[in-house]
């Protein structure tokens, strides 16, 4: 669908987000000619930069970072021609008039993406509404974090929607704009395979695991008040976990798929005091090497707090109280500075009831799908098969199906597409305010509970598979995650 024309307001313009990852995804949609002739990019933040100053930062800052680093010099001028800067305080509703000047009145698509600390969002918001800004037309972007508990995210929903409607609110989540996250939802209802088996009498378990080798970087501020938990469990990894556990839409509508996924959120176990020492572990890294290369621990980090009781790690067992998949184990899992870089999720089957062969039974690995995210996207699916030769012995293969081999396109970035959708005015990759609060709801009581026991989180050597008790928490249950599954090289 063709973009109709639009006024996109960038708050937080000059910021790492922008020029990292936003502006970048917008010049790949400009160099697919997506953009439409006249849609302007309307760069806000609190810096007195000229439009040429600001054109100088995003040269400097946004160019690196587009496809191959080195954009189509006559695209790229093209792409720097529909940018204007204007500086605007924030908190400051006078300062708004500058804006209201750079904006077309009427009659094209006008899209406030808030890439600001979220203790701005309603004072954004009011401002823009005083200084008429806010038509009814008129949509607004938010980025994580979307809170810090269910209290903050409650307000920061109330506040933006005596501005907004639902419905022009868009709530990123960046995961859901990853090709094998859609890809997921292909396979699940674009084919009939998979569903008779998606469910509790042939899955054994689902692993969700986010690995990153990567610190925390230049953002220590924000991520000591934030930790594993509040950073990628209560978003990225509970929307996949919804994405894999949702019934059967009854359309790709967006109100159709968010009831699907909010049944998921409102149907998991909660976690009582009990609960949360079993099956909860949260971990921190300490000094160690990644790819070869020593790292400091997590409290030696530039500006870090030497006694940090925040959590690079976190590892739970979650289960979800419906009739498809009582009694089944959902595993997630994510940290920092960990062995490898990858997103993955895994669907165990149950293993073969018998053995018709003289093989023994235990011998038979149970099936399993892997869905990779990154940093390939592909799909695998474990049979067993024989060997070749004159006897009846079998053993474990892969069906591969990598989709940069199979569809030879150019891939979009999960921020291109979601942009793409907010252009577009299509709601369904973006969580509704329902959504976020129940995730909330659900991770909360562990969050007061590490609070209120204050103990240390265990520590983890950097460029490990994090702390042992994370290995304790699946092994409990006769399993183990998928790398220490795996025969050794
Ligand atoms: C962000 C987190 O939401 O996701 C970061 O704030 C994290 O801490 C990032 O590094 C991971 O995203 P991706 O797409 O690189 O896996």
């Amino acid at each position: 669908m063709a973009l109709s024309d639009f006024d996109l307001v960038l708050f937080g313009g000059g910021g790492d987000l922008a020029m990292r990852k936003l502006l970048p995804a917008l010049y790949n949609r400009e160099r697919s000619r997506d953009i439409p002739q006249a849609a302007r990019i309307i760069c806000v933040g609190r810096h007195p930069w000229d439009r040429e100053e600001f054109l100088g930062e995003v040269d400097r800052n946004a160019r690196p970072n587009t496809a191959s680093g080195t954009p189509d010099p006559a695209v790229w001028d093209a792409f720097c021609g529909r940018i204007d800067y204007v500086s605007v305080d924030a908190a400051d509703a006078g300062s708004y008039q500058a804006l209201a000047q750079a904006l077309r009145p009427s009659g094209v698509t006008r899209v406030f993406y808030l890439a600001t600390p979220p203790s701005l969002f309603a004072k954004i918001c009011h401002n823009l509404s005083e200084c008429g800004l806010a038509t009814p037309e008129s949509r607004v972007v938010l980025e994580k974090p979307l809170g810090r508990d269910l209290a903050s995210a409650k307000q920061i929903n109330a506040e933006v929607g005596r501005v907004f409607s639902e419905s022009q609110i868009f709530r990123i989540d960046h995961y859901l704009g990853k090709e094998t996250v859609q890809n997921l939802l292909a396979l699940r209802f674009g084919n009939v395979l998979f569903e008779p088996l998606w469910r509790r009498e042939w899955i054994s378990d689902v692993q969700i695991t986010i690995a990153e080798e990567l610190g925390v970087g230049n953002r220590m501020d924000y991520y000591e008040t934030a930790g594993a938990l509040r950073d990628m469990l209560q978003n990225h990894l509970l929307q996949l976990l919804c994405i894999v556990a949702m019934e059967p839409p009854v359309s790709a509508t967006p109100d159709a798929v968010r009831d699907e996924k909010l049944k998921v959120l409102r149907s998991l176990k909660r976690f009582t005091p009990h609960l949360i020492a079993q099956n909860v572990v949260r971990g921190q890294y300490r000094s160690g090497h990644v790819n070869g290369t020593p790292v400091p621990g997590y409290r030696k980090e530039q500006d870090a707090n030497p006694n940090s009781r925040t959590e690079t790690y976190v590892a739970l067992k979650a289960e979800i109280d419906t009739w498809r998949w009582a009694g089944v184990p959902f595993y997630l899992r994510t940290g920092k500075r960990m062995a490898d870089q990858l997103a993955e999720i895994v669907v165990r089957f149950k293993t073969i009831p018998h053995s018709i062969f003289a093989q023994p039974h235990r011998s038979f690995q149970a099936n399993s799908l892997l869905i990779r995210l990154q940093p390939d996207e592909g799909l695998q699916l474990n049979l067993m098969a024989k060997t070749p030769g004159d006897n009846m012995r079998l053993r474990p293969v892969e069906l591969e199906l990598d989709f940069r081999e199979t569809f030879k396109m150019p891939r979009m970035d999960a921020y291109e597409r979601l942009l793409l959708d907010v252009l577009r005015g299509q709601l369904t990759l973006f969580m509704r305010s329902d959504e976020l609060e129940a995730a909330w709801e659900w991770v909360e009581p562990i969050l007061d509970y590490w609070e209120q026991e204050g103990d240390e989180p265990m520590p983890y050597t950097a460029g490990t598979w994090g702390p042992a008790a994370a290995s304790a928490l699946i092994g409990r249950d006769g399993l183990q995650w998928r790398e220490e599954a795996l025969p050794e090289e």
